[in-house]
């Protein structure tokens, strides 16, 4: 396994990460548990902003809190210096609760209710991405009762597809995300908005998609962002100031994976934007980013202990961990490939090849189809690397199974930064009504 941010192996044949041994991790905080890097997260946030001190300086990167959020997170991104993009309510209270500068927030989605629209005006959230023409007039409405303004930006679909997963792809024109470029839409969204004097319209957002390798699919897309803004100059008269092409670069999960680095993504947006602005003579916009899996996807880990083993001869050995597609469902979503190492047995040569099974009760629930490993025992602790972004973010409760701690690691120290949920957590929710409390009931009066 590709050995990521501060992994080691240590004198005991363990995996360390960020100065801890992860077998004592296992025992101290117990399994599923999710370990976090925060060296590696720093880092990739600080590769962000030199790159675009050095390509772009007047930018904004924007971390995309979807991927992975807590209100310790929180604090990491705004001591790095980035802001952060929010997409509901609950992570719009998260980043407030944090104490996040709310004028560093963005907030997206394509289905923001009334209420998320409020909660976002009353704490002053620096811009809202609109995404459709509903929200828009809506949220026009709501900003005039409150006698308010808002600065937006409008997502636009720029028709672009690039090589990616199907549901992960948001870039094309048959998106259920922001509005179409090519069938005019957009530029009608921009003409609508300019009457309307509650809103300030700030610039223009789109995403091509996620886990993208092709830097070309950016530079296409920045190219007709340009042009767009350039239209929007000739049409309506105005000058946008502002221009977010989004996240979307891809990791490194297997050594299948060949992405660009940070440096070379942010080069070539850039690059393209300033070129293209030349070739209209339009000035400058900021240029904003908002990645997410390429901050935290490789400083996230996830520990499992070995349970049961099932070998079906001349077929295959099941070796199965206690936890899966709850707290990891991209597999199965995604048929996403990870890669692992025994961190028992971290020096140990690969013997044998096996398939790594969760607990959850369906045949999917596989976290990575025929890996080569040492000889695996129960008891054995692996170690799934590469599970920073939509894990955690998209962890359920599938099975009633409670979701695995978070525990941030640096310098020799590991710090419980999201508790493991208990029995009583799943039950919290839950009412049984009175009715059903009776005693004396007979069963077929509740047929
Ligand atoms: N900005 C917007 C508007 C987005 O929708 C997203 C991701 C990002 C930024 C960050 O993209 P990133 O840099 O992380 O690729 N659950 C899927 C990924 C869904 C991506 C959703 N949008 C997965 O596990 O692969």
């Amino acid at each position: 396994m590709y050995l990521h941010g501060t992994m080691r192996i240590n004198r005991k044949g363990h995996l360390e990460i960020g100065g801890c041994d992860v077998v004592d991790l296992a025992a101290e905080f117990g399994t599923p548990l999710y370990i976090f890097d925060e060296w590696e997260i720093r880092k990739n946030c600080r590769s962000y902003v030199q790159a675009f001190k050095k390509y772009y300086p007047n930018s904004e990167t924007i971390y995309a809190g979807k991927t992975f959020l807590t209100t310790a997170m929180c604090k990491i991104i705004e001591e790095e210096g980035l802001g952060l993009d929010v997409v509901s309510g609950g992570e719009l209270y998260t980043a407030l609760k944090a104490g996040f500068p709310a004028n560093r927030i963005y907030f997206h989605g394509n289905n923001k209710t009334p209420e998320e629209i409020i909660l976002a005006l009353d704490n002053g959230v620096g811009r809202i991405i609109v995404d459709n023409f509903v929200e828009l007039r809506m949220l026009n409405q709501i900003c005039q009762e409150k006698n308010v303004n808002a600065k937006i930006m409008i997502r636009v679909t720029p028709g672009i597809k690039p090589q990616t997963h199907s549901y992960i792809q948001t870039g094309q024109l048959d998106s259920k995300f922001g509005f179409g470029l090519s069938n005019g839409q957009a530029l009608a969204a921009v003409k609508e908005i300019l009457k309307m004097p509650n809103l300030s319209l700030m610039g223009l957002h789109c995403h091509i998609g996620s886990q993208i390798f092709s830097m070309e699919s950016y530079r296409v897309a920045t190219e007709i962002m340009v042009d767009f803004l350039q239209t929007i100059r000739v049409e309506c008269g105005i000058v946008l100031k502002e221009l977010n092409m989004g996240g979307g670069l891809g990791i490194r999960y297997t050594s299948e994976d060949q992405p660009s680095t940070i440096d070379q993504h942010v080069e070539t947006i850039a690059s393209a934007l300033k070129n293209r602005a030349e070739k209209h003579n339009f000035p400058l916009p900021k240029l904003i980013d908002e990645p997410g899996r390429s901050i935290v996807a490789t400083a996230g880990s996830t520990i499992y202990t070995v349970g049961t083993i099932k070998e079906i001869p001349g077929i295959r050995k099941y070796v199965a961990v206690d936890g899966g597609m709850c707290d990891n469902p991209r597999p199965a979503l995604y048929n996403a490939k990870y890669e692992a190492i025994v961190a028992n047995k971290a020096n140990q040569f690969p013997q044998e090849t096996v398939s790594i099974a969760g607990k959850c009760c369906e045949s999917g629930d596989m976290l990575i189809w025929d890996i080569e490993l040492p000889t695996l025992e129960t008891g054995d602790i692996l170690l799934v690397s590469c599970t920073g972004a939509y894990n955690y973010s998209m962890a359920s409760n599938y099975n009633r199974i409670a979701k695995p701690a978070v525990v941030l690691v640096n310098n020799g120290k590991a710090d419980i930064i999201v508790k493991r949920e208990t029995y009583e957590d799943l039950l919290r929710n839950d009412v049984i009504p009175e009715r059903l409390l009776n005693k004396d009931r007979v069963l077929s009066e509740a047929l």
